[in-house]
């Protein structure tokens, strides 16, 4: 995780190194720095806390260095202090250097520095790498860089510059993203996209076991052995717009609010392309279907889908517990990874590892050019622009899409499903709508300290869903659980200060999971339902319901999950907790 910029041209460096780490912010807030050459020095201005804590600290100084690098951190080694807190100096103070990812050996790497009396300031891994460089420095920073990432274990993406080579930045991908910006007379790197967008949309993602030297007229990018690589130059589609606010509060609230939209995108998108993949999902023995977080809940929602419509047998596994499990998976199988990012370490390692098993590897992401995306054998993408919060939303639904669109473009499917599917943004839309009584809910409920969420078939992974939504953003705990389950063991839980949600559309389980609300108001239990609108049998059991409009079966996780999203958003906001940065989380996890 943490997020890296790099400038290099003829203006200050210092604006498009903050403006590019307000965007990477998604990626870690513990701590922020840049490092600039001014006059020929190499000065370094870091602050604890997010940004704006780096931002204020530099008021009222003046910066004209037209070169620099910077970082926005999330604590791996070392604890959250200035110290620790990037870009890292040699004892010279010639080198700085960013980092993103672990090196995995630094303690030696540590323990050798030490025996050659170079003194270790930080806890953290990140300044074995600068020791290193300037160890290894004998008048070319590329070929310095060259000799250190031979020492270097572990995946990591990182950045350095020095005083003694003014105008360049050596930058190395192993493990973590890196992009590189292609400006005019100025050029630029960054650990995402995003942080690119204000300045330029022309861009090269780099590949794992690349160097980049870049300079203000030129960008030449080498693989480990310094032999120089040709890249071709990508044009980013998406524009700015979508990266801002727009008048929400918050990013979360906006990227809710985009659903109808990226709902939209996604499934015109795929309808009218019907899919076009060289296989058909029949062909294999059987779909593993690898993932984290949200993307796994996605991953459930799409077994259901998958052996409804093909019949073939899925399998929905947590990306980091099959990393190291000994799954038999061979040519026969197709593993389809899910991932907002396409970056996650987890879910790219683990898909990895089953590709080289021979199996195929399908990804459904969002971020065009991303890791997963260049390694995966077939990409299905997500059309929902950037996800700034950190709480996944509209990429969730956008994932619901294509795997739903997935079961049906090559199952028996029936005009009607998908023409039932495309008036999925018009309903969200009526979902939105009733935002304000959603908002009246959740304050009423937002001093609660525990929450249940239930839900059974379909709705399991949206109650699963929903209880992560709440917690990640609120801080309170929320479980969720399949409803048939509870009475084996949670049950217990039950009692007036412990809310259930219940997410229950009228479907084939309608009547089961009516039985379980009953179990939970037995135990004086109190029950927030999410279902059909005018069903009155839920209402007469619930203290209030989250409505939606009535759909086929296969359609309600679309509905039910933007009311928890709502719910979850709007208590946060209540508590005036950061919705868009909750603390110890990042928007991109690429460390194990
Ligand atoms: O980028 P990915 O979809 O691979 O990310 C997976 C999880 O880290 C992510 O869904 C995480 O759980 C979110 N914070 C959920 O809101």
């Amino acid at each position: 995780m943490c997020g890296i910029v790099g400038y290099t041209g003829s203006n200050p460096a210092l604006f498009p190194l903050l403006q590019g780490l307000e965007r990477l912010e998604y990626r870690g807030y513990d701590s922020a720095g840049v490092a600039l050459i001014e006059d020929g020095k190499i000065v370094v201005e870091k602050k604890v806390g997010k940004i704006r804590e780096l931002i204020r600290s530099l008021w009222g100084k003046e910066f004209r260095g037209t070169v620099g690098i910077g970082h926005t951190r999330w604590a791996t080694h070392g604890e959250v202090c200035e110290l620790n807190a990037h870009p890292h100096t040699d004892s010279k103070g010639e080198f700085a250097v960013v980092h993103n990812g672990i090196i995995e050996n630094y303690r030696e790497i540590k323990e050798e520095l030490q025996k050659l009396g170079i003194e270790y300031k930080s806890n953290t891994d990140t300044e074995a790498i600068v020791h290193l460089v300037a160890l290894n420095y004998e008048g070319d920073l590329l070929k310095a860089v060259l000799k250190t990432i031979k020492k270097l274990k572990g995946a990591y993406a990182f950045a350095v510059i020095s005083n003694r080579e003014r105008g360049r930045i050596v930058a190395v991908r192993y493990g973590s993203p890196l992009v590189v910006g292609i400006g005019k007379g100025e050029n630029f790197i960054a650990s995402d996209i995003p942080a690119l967008l204000p300045f330029t949309r022309d861009v090269i993602p780099l590949e794992d076991g690349e160097v980049v030297d870049l300079r203000p007229d030129g960008v030449l990018v080498y693989n480990f052995d310094g032999q120089l690589i040709t890249k071709e130059v990508m044009h980013v589609p998406w524009d700015i717009i979508s990266a801002e606010k727009g008048g929400f509060k918050h990013f979360m609230l906006k990227e809710i609010f985009e659903q109808p939209r990226t709902l939209g995108d996604t499934i015109r998108g795929y309808i009218s392309r019907d899919l076009k993949l060289p296989f058909s999902l029949k062909d294999f023995r059987r779909i593993l279907i690898v993932a984290c977080g949200t993307s796994y809940h996605a991953g459930l929602v799409g077994k259901y889908w998958i052996e409804k419509h093909l019949g073939v047998p899925v399998e929905v596994a947590y990306a980091s517990e099959v990393r190291y499990a000994h799954i038999p998976i061979g040519e026969k199988d197709l593993v389809i990874a899910v991932s907002q990012s396409g970056e996650t370490a987890d879910t790219r390692f683990s898909a990895l590892a089953m590709k080289e098993k021979g199996a195929t590897l399908l990804s459904i992401v969002n971020v065009m050019g991303s890791a997963l995306d260049r390694e995966s054998d077939y990409t299905l993408y997500t059309h929902a622009g950037p996800e700034i919060g950190v709480a996944a939303t509209k990429t969730f639904t956008a994932q619901l899409a294509v795997l739903y669109a997935l079961a049906l473009s090559q199952g028996e499917n029936s005009s009607r499903d998908m023409e039932n599917l495309l008036e999925i943004p018009r309903m969200v839309e009526e979902v939105l709508s009733a935002h304000e009584k959603i908002k009246d809910l959740a304050i009423k409920y937002a001093n609660y300290k525990n929450f249940l969420y239930l839900g059974r078939y379909l709705s399991y992974p949206v109650a699963l869903e929903g209880a992560l939504k709440l917690k990640e953003i609120s801080y309170i705990h929320a479980e969720g659980y399949p409803a048939g389950e509870m009475k084996h063991g949670p049950i217990a839980l039950i009692d007036e200060k412990t809310p259930t949600v219940v997410v229950a559309p009228a479907d084939r389980v309608y009547e089961k999971i009516l039985s379980n609300i009953e179990e939970v108001l037995a135990r004086k239990g109190k029950v927030i339902g999410v279902g059909f609108e005018k069903d009155e049998k839920l209402r007469s059991l619930c203290d209030a319901v989250m409505e939606v409009p009535q759909v086929e079966e296969d359609l309600t996780p679309f509905l039910t999950t933007v009311p928890l999203q709502l719910f979850a958003y709007y208590i946060a906001d209540y508590l005036g907790l950061d919705v868009d940065q909750p603390r110890n989380l990042a928007k991109t996890v690429t460390v194990e």
